[in-house]
């Protein structure tokens, strides 16, 4: 039994909700979790090539959604989607920190000018809304110490990183100028089903499960031993909903992270063990990555914690089990099989 079940649904039932990214993994978890609480969910998505967005996600909820094949860069329909609107869980991102060094203006386009058009267009429309944020635990950049709290300093090491950093602070900009509810949860690596999964831009985590469920060699840069922390995404998915309930959240930003970091040697065993067989291999770093990596993170959780009563209920073993056994059964959904 959830615990937040009656505060998500007297905040829930019967409002509605806009979710930008609402066709990716994580916007497309969240609209699964509103629809029986009796949610009236609008999903803005792009469906760029190469991004997210993916209609297998809303596979089962389709008739009680509306979809909306927007792009977020499009200020005369952002004007016109956020109106009415209860909650905006704005989720919509350029995710992959490879192209925002390839391609900054886009991700500059995506992850900075429209999360301002965003929040311009509420100011105009819609006061009302409660916004709520996907921020990233990628703009600390390499950690000067561990578990990274909320007062950790920021120095993002990518393009991504820069433009995440800017997409939140303007969210909390209008929280405390114009009185317009906002609150950015920092993400950490999440899991699960829903997730992109043919090509290997959007982060090591769904892409080792690909290749341990292809039968492929897991490449482990460096010597394996970096540390990470790991969310299922049903919890990313309670914290949303907590942060979007709760009042308590407005103007602040909060952590997610998980209990156990686990280090990408022991996470790619685990694989193996769940999965009932898988091989990897320890490589040198490829430059371009060494280039932004970030050595060991995990984070700290108590202000969300203390502050929304959040915490992650998913161990990493069962979360892992569930997301292999949903690819196995829906991988023609989510990649093709090498030629
Ligand atoms: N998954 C993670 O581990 C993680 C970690 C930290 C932060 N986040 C943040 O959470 C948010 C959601 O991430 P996700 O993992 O669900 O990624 P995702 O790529 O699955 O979802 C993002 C969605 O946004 C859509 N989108 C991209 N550009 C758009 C545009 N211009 N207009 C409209 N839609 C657009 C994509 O099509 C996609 O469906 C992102 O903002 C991401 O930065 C995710």
């Amino acid at each position: 039994m959830d615990p937040h079940q009656s505060l998500f649904r007297n905040a829930f039932e019967d409002k509605n909700i806009l979710i930008t990214g609402g066709l990716g993994f994580i916007g497309s978890n969240l609209a699964h979790r509103l629809v029986p609480l009796g949610a009236h969910i609008t999903l803005v998505d792009s469906l760029i090539p190469d991004y997210g967005g993916n209609m297998f996600n809303i596979e089962g909820i389709e008739k009680d959604v509306r979809v909306n094949i927007a792009d977020v860069r499009d200020e005369h329909s952002m004007n016109y989607l956020v109106r009415n609107q209860h909650y905006l869980f704005n989720l919509a991102g350029q995710v992959s920190h490879l192209d925002s060094m390839i391609d900054p203006y886009t991700d500059l386009e995506i992850n900075c000018r429209s999360q301002l058009s965003i929040l311009e267009a509420c100011r105009k429309n819609n006061r009302a809304v409660k916004i709520v944020y996907s921020g990233t635990r990628q703009i600390y950049g390499k950690p000067d110490y561990l578990p990274v709290d909320e007062k950790h300093p920021l120095h993002p090491t990518d393009v991504n990183g820069i433009n995440q950093m800017a997409g939140e602070w303007y969210h909390i900009l209008y929280n405390n100028v114009y009185g317009i509810r906002a609150t950015s949860l920092r993400l950490t690596n999440t899991y699960g089903p829903r997730q992109l999964m043919k090509h290997n831009k959007q982060g090591f985590i769904p892409w080792f499960i690909r290749q341990i469920l292809d039968g492929e060699e897991v490449k482990l840069f460096g010597d394996g031993k970096q540390l990470r922390d790991m969310n299922y995404v049903d919890d990313v998915v309670d914290a949303l909903l907590l942060a979007a309930a709760k009042e308590a959240s407005n103007g602040e930003i909060c952590n997610l992270a998980s209990d156990d970091p686990i280090s990408l040697l022991d996470f790619v065993k685990l694989l193996i063990e769940l999965n009932g067989g898988g091989s990897y291999a320890i490589v040198p770093f490829p430059e371009e990555r060494k280039r932004i990596d970030i050595g060991d993170f995990y984070g700290d959780y108590s202000k969300i914690k203390h502050g929304l009563g959040w915490e992650p209920k998913t161990p990493l073993r069962e979360g892992l089990s569930r997301t292999l056994a949903y690819y196995k059964e829906f991988k023609s959904a989510y990649w093709e099989e090498d030629a």
